[in-house]
């Protein structure tokens, strides 16, 4: 017999219709999974072609409790967008794990974006007030939106104060916020409105080696929570050194990317790792007043634990193409 896979394109992805809360719910039982030390993942090892930011990186991870195994090769260029590319990009390969047989493979690239946003949300279920209103948004691209979407599953938002180098980038991101979700969005014209004033903040432009550093030091309040998509890229140093608490989703990965990458230089001292958080070792927030965050780095048990569910669905709706091993 001719063994087959099911080959899932983007738009497969997507319209197999796994929703928001859903993401976020199995990205934290991953999470509940990686705190209690039962998920196989290998900080992950990339190459980088070209000069500058571009990487490519091989991102494996085995999850038993969800019976779900496979890597992702996810690529980020920052020139992509001039070429009309997208700036992630990538294939996912889900592996049966009593086999070892490829069940699938798909686009990653709505995955990526996705489950990146839901790690954000699950880190701010820990780490923001629950009351929190009132979003910042840098950089408007797909994890703005994403990070948007996320944020306003968990907690009662009702304003977005959106920044972004491109103003078609804002306008997008105000017509989303505004049309799909409800809110009130406020495109601002200085980084700093997006950030003072604001529960929670999402940092979502380029990662880059050297930090542009635009958020400095007192423009993030007291009690507020902050997500750095792009890794400590928007903060200067005065800035992170108010952090009351300094999160991660995984300690061996972000101390990879400290000591041999040179990310994270002079950055504060890792609080807890996410896992830590949703199983209770290690607090969460603690008082109204404390700033935490997050530079959350993306794990491959986020990828594991969603694409079961992805090929579930698809396969129930007959999406995708059946193709020959
Ligand atoms: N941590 C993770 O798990 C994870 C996962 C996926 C993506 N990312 C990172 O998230 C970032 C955003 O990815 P994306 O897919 O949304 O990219 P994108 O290209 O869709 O969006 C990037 C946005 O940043 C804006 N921008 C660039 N420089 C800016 C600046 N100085 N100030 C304000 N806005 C600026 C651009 O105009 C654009 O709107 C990337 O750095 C990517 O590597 C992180």
């Amino acid at each position: 017999m001719t063994e087959q896979i099911l080959y899932l394109s983007q738009k497969d992805v997507a319209d197999a219709g796994l929703t928001m809360d859903r993401i976020i719910d199995t990205v934290e039982k991953g999470f509940v999974e990686m705190g209690n030390g039962r998920v196989e993942m290998p900080p992950k090892p990339g190459v980088h072609p070209g000069e500058g930011d571009n990487f490519i990186h091989a991102m494996p991870a085995y999850i038993p409790a969800m019976k779900s195994c496979g890597v992702k090769w996810v690529s980020g260029y920052p020139g992509n967008p001039e070429k009309g590319l997208p700036y992630i990009n990538g294939l996912l390969i889900y592996n049966d794990p009593d086999t070892g047989m490829p069940l699938s493979v798909m686009d990653c690239t709505w995955i990526t974006a996705m489950r990146t946003a839901a790690a954000s949300a699950v880190s701010a279920k820990y780490l923001a007030r629950p009351e929190s209103a009132t979003i910042g948004i840098l950089a408007c691209g797909v994890q703005g939106h994403t990070n948007l979407e996320a944020m306003n599953v968990l907690f009662p938002l009702k304003k977005v104060l959106a920044f972004d180098t491109k103003k078609d980038q804002a306008d997008a991101l105000a017509e989303y916020g505004q049309k799909t979700l409800g809110l009130d969005v406020e495109i601002v014209s200085d980084p700093r409105s997006a950030v003072t004033g604001c529960d929670i903040v999402v940092t979502s432009g380029p990662i880059l080696k050297v930090p542009h550093a635009t958020i400095k030091k007192d423009w993030v309040d007291e009690g507020s929570f902050v997500s750095c998509v792009d890794f400590d890229s928007f903060f200067s140093r005065n800035a992170l050194a108010q952090a009351d608490k300094w999160t991660t989703d995984n300690l061996a990965q972000y101390n990879h990317y400290k000591d041999h990458v040179g990310f994270f230089i002079d950055c504060p001292d890792i609080y807890a790792e996410l896992g830590e958080l949703v199983t209770g070792r290690k607090k969460g927030r603690e008082t109204q007043t404390e700033r935490t965050f997050a530079a959350n780095l993306g794990l491959a048990m986020e990828d594991m634990a969603v694409c079961p569910l992805i090929f579930d669905l698809a396969k129930d709706k007959h999406l995708g193409t059946w193709l020959a091993l």
